[in-house]
């Protein structure tokens, strides 16, 4: 089945939260934003902003009629800075007027005076330091300092991987309308409407029941729109509850860009053991997160770094340490993937400094030490392993070998062009790493059209959950996808939803979908046994038939994912309702002259359960591959020393366009029949194929390796063409090239 928002998409009809028609006497916000990262803030002067044309109030912290606290998992981030500040971009006060061109014209009007204090961006200053949001957290399987004795091959070293922009195409906004006796709608670009409700419940002190939040889909969240929605709609909802009037704020890029936080950078410290055979026995490895300013999720994209550590691989003794640490930069939050891509990382790259000195081919290493079923992870959980069999069908169907020879003949034929390969294999589990945040809730109302109305707490962002919620309904009733609306989604319809996030979003709310179909089916087949004539009646009539007879046509349903469980002060149990696996090949073709390189091919094999919908799940792994290969390659977030962006615009920071698509990306569906809890068996697709991109890395290293084997190209990430370029020519006499 098409993605249902296909045709709208294509004729630009889609809404989102900018094409909203506005009410008559909508005014319109804009948000001062700290220059500094670090300071004391001596004097906060909006007076000029209010006296400038158009502006009708403008709204700091002295305005909050609850909390000025928007912390979802630490309460630790104010809504509007109030004594100090934390980051360049922090909010300071929030101009409302008119116009959005008044509202942003006042912000310029805004004094302040800030005493500097010191300024942290490296999160290892931070934690030598002790500025941690949290305790440190350490995942220990066996005995790692014990079995290095027994190596035979012991490497260490270091890597840093860099932030990512989420740049969904609609950026950060939120539109609050006042209804009767205090009651808010508040439209919001978000993930999470709960995370909306929760925090506007607590900056304005409303209750919940009196904060309707709606979404119809998002232009892309990525992430960046589970927990940083909030601050907007608060913002919004403040200024509307103090008017009366509905509000708006919808984000200029820049500001999205300069206020919001992003993936997180990482930097990482790695002991790896080997024996005789390239069998790994051991791995220690501590992380540095790069928090920034506030808790947000940083603590839970730690855990899900520490679970996927070892990424597809089993290895017997594993010590990890993960530090969060509190730098003046933007809070850094959820991206796709959520922290798991800056754990694989650094595995990945402990094993290509293993290949690389004891002069293997990484893969040898990667495939002897794949996780087979039976297999524990560093965290109790044991392995269901695709982990093989992806890699076996990815040799054969693509043919591994010649791969291989045709990127070494390359390589001898041509001087100044060398290709290189890697292979990526990939282990993710699906669940919210958080237990308590496994459930979801559905509404279906079959009307007495015979029409379906479905409500849940899924988000549509593009990924296309809409269009398998329809699928599940038309499953179960065996009626025309036409005949079934999936509704925006509303905090008054669903309540306590978790946010869309962890690809758990089609399992979650289809599952909760199919409980409540099944419900109303079977009251409509006791129907249809009972009614005279019942077995003949279609779909239509047998509605009508049990609607006359009082049957309930409508149901609400609840779904908890089972068997879930995880002990955190142990660090042990079974977190994840199961496990996605996959592998990569990966060939790059680098300009070694230049530095400049195209990718030729990115060639999966992906463990997809029994996909419901394959054109759905093809794009979102085409769109992970892409998205993976850009944090890896092109994409690169740069704070100065002081914590300014620097790559504050689309024309300095760089993202994949079509150009830098890979050639070819060729995809092939394992089709893994065993029971697992994906809805209709159907694994989750979202975040697992963006960690396929960080093959490209690795075929680049090896490119440049096979360019200048003594070349020195430190595991720093993105792998630019300037930092090709200077891999390609270190360590070498000037004078040689080649
Ligand atoms: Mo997603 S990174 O779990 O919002």
């Amino acid at each position: 089945m098409k993605h249902v928002d296909s045709a709208a998409h294509t004729r630009g009809e889609s809404i989102y939260l900018d094409d909203i028609p506005l009410i008559r006497g909508s005014l319109f916000g804009a948000v001062f934003g700290s220059p500094l990262a670090h300071g004391i803030v001596r004097r906060l002067d909006v007076s000029g902003a209010e006296q400038s044309p158009g502006v009708v109030r403008v709204f700091t912290f002295q305005d909050v009629t609850g909390q000025n606290q928007i912390g979802g998992i630490v309460p630790d981030e104010p809504l509007f800075a109030e004594g100090s500040v934390h980051f360049c971009g922090m909010p300071m006060a929030f101009v409302v007027a008119v116009s959005e061109t008044a509202a942003r014209h006042a912000v310029g009007k805004i004094i302040v005076e800030i005493e500097p204090l010191p300024v942290i961006t490296d999160p290892r200053v931070a934690q030598s330091e002790g500025e941690l949001i949290v305790p440190p957290r350490t995942f220990r399987l066996g005995d790692v300092d014990g079995v290095m004795a027994e190596c035979e091959h012991i490497i260490e070293g270091r890597t840093d991987t860099n932030g990512q922009e989420h740049l969904y195409i609609e950026t950060q906004g939120a539109y609050a309308v006042p209804l009767e006796n205090q009651t808010i709608r508040i439209y919001s670009s978000t993930q999470a409407p709960t995370a909306v409700q929760r925090a506007v419940s607590k900056v304005t002190g409303l209750a919940m029941h009196a904060l309707d939040i709606e979404v119809t889909r998002l232009g892309g969240g990525f992430g960046g729109k589970e927990d940083q929605a909030n601050g907007w709609a608060a913002l919004c909802a403040l200024a509307c509850l103090h008017l009366k009037k509905p509000v708006k704020y919808a984000m200029p890029r820049t500001d999205d860009m300069v206020m919001t936080g992003k993936r997180h950078p990482y930097s990482a410290d790695f002991t790896i053991g080997l024996d005789a055979n390239l069998k790994i026995l051991g791995y220690a490895v501590t992380f540095y997160q790069n928090a920034g300013a506030a808790a947000d999720l940083s603590p839970a994209v730690l855990e899900r770094t520490l679970f996927h550590c070892t990424n597809s691989y089993f290895i017997p003794n594993v010590r990890a340490t993960a530090y969060s640490c509190r730098t003046n930069l933007p809070p850094n939050t959820a991206f796709r993937g959520f922290g798991g891509p800056q754990g694989m990382f650094v595995i990945e790259a402990a094993i290509a400094k293993a290949a690389e000195i004891l002069g293997v081919p990484a893969a040898l290493i990667q495939k002897r030490n794949l996780q087979k079923t039976g297999d524990v992870f560093p965290y109790g959980q044991l392995a269901v392993s695709e982990a093989e069999a992806c890699w076996q069908k990815a040799e054969e169907l693509y043919d591994i070998e010649a791969l291989r020879r045709g990127v070494e003949e390359f390589n001898s034929a041509n001087k100044l062009f060398k290709k290189g390969l890697a292979m990526m294999p990939v282990c993710f589990g699906i669940s919210f790493t958080k237990t308590l945040m496994n459930q979801a809730r559905a509404q279906v109302h079959v009307y007495t059209d015979g029409s379906v109305s479905v409500s849940t707490g899924a988000v549509e962002m593009g990924q296309g959950v809409n269009t398998k919620i329809i699928q599940v309904v038309c499953a179960v009733f065996s009626i025309d996808p036409a005949l079934v609306k999936v509704q925006a989604t509303r905090t008054f319809s669903v309540a306590n939803t978790s946010p869309s996030a962890a690809s758990a979003t089609a399992d979650l709310n289809g599952k909760a979908v199919l409980i409540a179909c099944t419900a109303i089916m079977g009251r409509l087949k006791e129907v249809a046994a009972t009614e005279p004539g019942g077995q003949e009646m279609g779909w239509k009539q047998l509605v009508m038939a049990a609607f006359l007879r009082r049957v309930s046509l409508s149901e609400h349903a609840h779904y908890a994912t089972p068997d879930i469980h995880f002990d955190a002060g142990k660090e042990k149990g079974h977190p994840f309702a199961y496990h996605v696996y996959g592998t990569a090949i990966v060939v790059a073709t680098l300009d070694c002259l230049r530095g400049r390189y195209t990718l030729d091919a990115v060639k999966v094999v992906h463990d997809s359960g029994v996909s419901m919908n394959p054109t759905i799940d093809r794009g979102q792994i085409e769109g992970g591959i892409v998205q993976g290969i850009g944090w890896m390659t092109m994409e690169e977030v740069v704070y100065d020393e002081m914590g300014r962006l620097r790559s504050n615009t689309l024309s300095t920071y760089k993202v994949p366009d079509i150009y830098s698509v890979p050639s070819e990306i060729s995809i092939d569906f394992l089709h893994t029949e065993l029971d697992n809890l994906a809805i209709f068996r159907s694994k989750a697709v979202g975040e697992p194929p963006l960690m396929y991109g960080i093959g490209a890395y690795f075929a680049l290293r090896n490119a440049i390796l096979a360019f200048n084997p003594s070349g020195i190209i430190p595991f720093n990430a993105p792998l630019t063409p300037e930092k090709a370029l200077m891999g390609l020519y270190s360590n070498k006499p000037k004078h040689v090239v080649g």
